[in-house]
């Protein structure tokens, strides 16, 4: 029987979008090739509501995000980023290696950062060059409230302003040009409910200006080369991965065929289901409640509970995935995503197994009391 995929990526592929995959090859250097890329990259566009480029990787997300660094920072640029976990830690490091000045605005793992605190290091650091930050921090379950109002800041000196969406867009509210975002990457396998192996990563005008500009030292992630290219034959610099470029046109089809504002009412709907009656069962967030996501749902551990053998467990016997915590949060936390396909059915099934699990290994709960208070949240979702 198939899993339930309730981990934060890979989740849930709609059958369409895998059977889309079950396709003839084709020569990526023919208009074959230029129907369906081009068409990936118009509907990934209209997924980050911008009017600049799109370049559709093949790559895992990390590869965007690298991308999204190495064709952006210039040795010496200071560059302000919020850290506060697995992602963002990583993310100031790949800067760090492309000899970024990194002012690093670190909060403890459950909380982000505040937008005064953000506003802080602005204004103790007038000659920033870019900030970046981590919209969604997977690894614990926070996510960032005010992208919407970082622009007042980047534009005080033209600073650059990239966003690793990685495990968010599509599931959230991204508004690219409104926004001031210069540069955004995701990864197919998060709430585009596609398989892993495509990373699109958008990029403003003036962005793609200073790619072009300054190329990096980096054959595969080199943007500059993919602008060429597909300016010039709707192609790709390298070859790309076919059958999954099939299933991510189709998943963005999906996305589409849905609209941006419906499928990110179902997501906050389902996300607030699950916190709600995952707490009726008797577990708590672990991140502080202004800062909690709504597409990562981190728990923290009953006293006693042991997470191998709790996830083994809802895994063997109820066919429900979840993920565990990351680094320092390891054993003490474990996250449940809320991506892509989630409705009614996912969060539900995933309530009740959740709460099964827990009975039988020693720890009584209110699988009722659970259910309905998801199901009072899910009204609106039909
Ligand atoms: C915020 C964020 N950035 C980057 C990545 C890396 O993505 P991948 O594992 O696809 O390389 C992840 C993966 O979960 C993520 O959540």
């Amino acid at each position: 029987m198939e899993y339930l995929v309730m981990l934060p990526g890979p989740t849930n592929v709609p059958d369409r979008v895998m059977r889309a995959m079950h396709a003839p090859m084709i020569n990526h250097r023919s208009d074959d090739f230029v129907g369906l890329y081009e068409r990936c990259v118009e509907s990934t566009k209209r997924v980050f509501c911008t009017s600049g480029d799109a370049v559709c990787l093949s790559a895992s997300g990390t590869g965007a995000v690298e991308a999204g660094v190495v064709n952006v920072v210039q040795k010496g640029d200071k560059v302000i980023i919020p850290v506060n976990g697995e992602f963002s830690g990583r993310l100031a490091q790949m800067i760090e290696w492309a000899g970024g000045d990194v002012v690093k605005v670190e909060t403890p793992p459950g909380r982000s950062a505040t937008l005064d605190e953000i506003r802080e290091a602005f204004d103790n650091n007038p000659d920033t060059r870019a900030f970046y930050c981590v919209w969604n921090e997977t690894s614990t379950g926070t996510m960032i409230k005010y992208l919407d109002r970082i622009k007042d800041l980047t534009s005080r000196n033209d600073a650059m302003y990239i966003v690793d969406g990685v495990s968010i867009v599509g599931g959230e509210e991204l508004q690219m040009d409104k926004w001031g975002v210069d540069v955004a990457m995701t990864g197919s396998q998060k709430a585009l409910a596609a398989p892993p192996g495509i990373s699109p990563i958008c990029v403003s005008a003036r962005a793609k200006r200073h790619m072009v500009a300054n190329p990096p030292r980096s054959m595969y992630f080199n943007l500059a080369r993919y602008f060429k290219y597909y300016e010039e034959a709707r192609h790709t610099p390298f070859t790309p991965a076919l059958p999954l470029l099939y299933a991510y046109r189709e998943a963005l089809e999906i996305i589409l065929e849905e609209g941006l504002e419906a499928r990110i009412e179902r997501h906050r709907a389902c996300s607030r289901a699950l916190y709600a009656g995952l707490g009726a069962i008797g577990l708590s967030p672990f991140a502080e409640v202004d800062s909690r996501s709504t597409v990562v749902i981190a728990l923290n551990y009953l006293d006693g509970l042991e997470d191998a053998r709790f996830r083994g467990t809802l895994a063997s016997r109820f066919r429900v995935l979840v993920a565990g915590g990351f680094g320092d949060l390891k054993g003490s936390v474990f996250r449940v995503g809320c991506m892509g396909e989630v409705g009614r059915y996912h969060v539900m099934r995933t309530i009740s197994a959740i709460s099964s699990t827990l009975a039988m290994m020693g720890h009584a709960t209110d699988t009722q009391a659970g259910l309905e208070a998801a199901e009072s949240e899910l009204r609106g979702l039909g």
